[in-house]
């Protein structure tokens, strides 16, 4: 057996990517999308007409086909999964309650126009305070959220209390800080801290009987995926899930509920003030989110910028 079915006996298996091809292969049980993997499916030539039927479904509204375009990629995603595909909110909302929760809606209305159930959708969001306000209200209209870019304990604390589906903690982006703070070319699994900021919450979760479900994502490496085999859900880009395929050793469980339940983790309670207080004592959380909200934005305006002059070649 591959290291990649007997990892599945742990944990669900999820597709990072917006390569349609790649999760036809893997067929996972969920699919996740960012905005700068969907710039890169949109660059693709195989995708172009996706990128056209979104631009004429936009009627000259570069916003609007980016919309358009996030949808209809998920759309197609969706034929090869059983479960849900995660969209983006634009990250430019990422401090704007309100904008969030209208973008989020925008988008579950362009799946169902499409035809397709809310339920096999999660609205991805950043974990700031105020996308996490905005989830908790989004949760209660039957729209599910996906939280992104959770780097902090403070975050995924916020997210639990504000009962949102499912949080994306990040591996590889806090292994990435560190390994540039220590000036070193590795860290052995045993100490990754992206792994054990992974770990800490969902032990944390597990033992207060929280039911927002854990997906550890941004892997550099399979050893970090191996590390956290139990975790609820994991999603794994396509070269790492083909390594996983080509290695047939034993995949471990390292994370379980019984365990969990045994580990002294005292419940907390974050105010808007506690949570920011928190957030920011965390020198890496507070860099990691900041850029990646400013690196998700930099790919949406590409996207929309290639979705504009293709536009102007069409009306040509
Ligand atoms: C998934 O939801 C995340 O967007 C993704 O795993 C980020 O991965 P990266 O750090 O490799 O960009």
């Amino acid at each position: 057996m591959s290291q990649l079915e007997s990892l599945k006996k742990h944990s669900l298996v999820v597709s990072d990517t917006g390569d349609i091809d790649a999760v036809a292969r893997w067929k996972p049980q969920d699919a996740t999308t960012n905005p700068s993997l969907l710039l890169a499916a949109a660059e693709d030539p195989r995708w172009r007409s996706l990128v056209e039927s979104a631009i004429g479904r936009a009627c000259g509204d570069p916003a609007a086909a980016t919309d358009w375009l996030f949808v209809l990629f998920g759309r197609e995603i969706l034929k090869h999964v059983a479960g849900r595909v995660s969209t983006e909110v634009d990250a430019r909302l990422s401090f704007d309650q309100q904008k969030s929760t209208e973008k989020a809606r925008r988008l579950v209305s362009l799946y169902e126009e499409l035809g397709i159930s809310r339920n096999r959708v999660l609205i991805k969001l950043a974990a700031t305070w105020e996308g996490i306000q905005a989830a908790e209200q989004l949760e209660r209209e039957g729209i599910h959220c996906n939280m992104t870019l959770l780097f902090s304990f403070a975050q995924a604390v916020a997210c639990a209390d504000a009962g949102v589906t499912l949080i994306s903690p990040f591996v590889g982006r806090i292994y990435d800080w560190h390994k540039q703070a220590r000036k070193v070319d590795d860290i052995p699994i045993e100490e990754d801290p992206g792994v054990q900021s992974v770990t800490r919450i969902y032990n944390y979760y597990k033992k207060h009987g929280y039911t927002t479900q854990v997906m550890g994502a941004s892997f550099r490496k399979t050893g970090q995926i191996l590390a956290l085999a139990g975790c609820d859900l994991l999603t794994i880009a396509p070269d790492l899930l083909q390594k996983l395929a080509s290695s047939s050793a034993e995949v471990q469980r390292k994370l379980s509920v019984e365990e969990a339940k045994r580990q002294n983790l005292p419940r907390v309670t974050l105010d808007e003030k506690a949570f920011r207080w928190e957030h920011n004592q965390d020198a890496m959380a507070t860099d990691k989110l900041a850029e990646g909200i400013r690196r998700f934005d930099a790919d949406a305006r590409k996207l929309e910028k290639l979705i504009t002059s293709l536009a102007a070649v069409a009306e040509t």
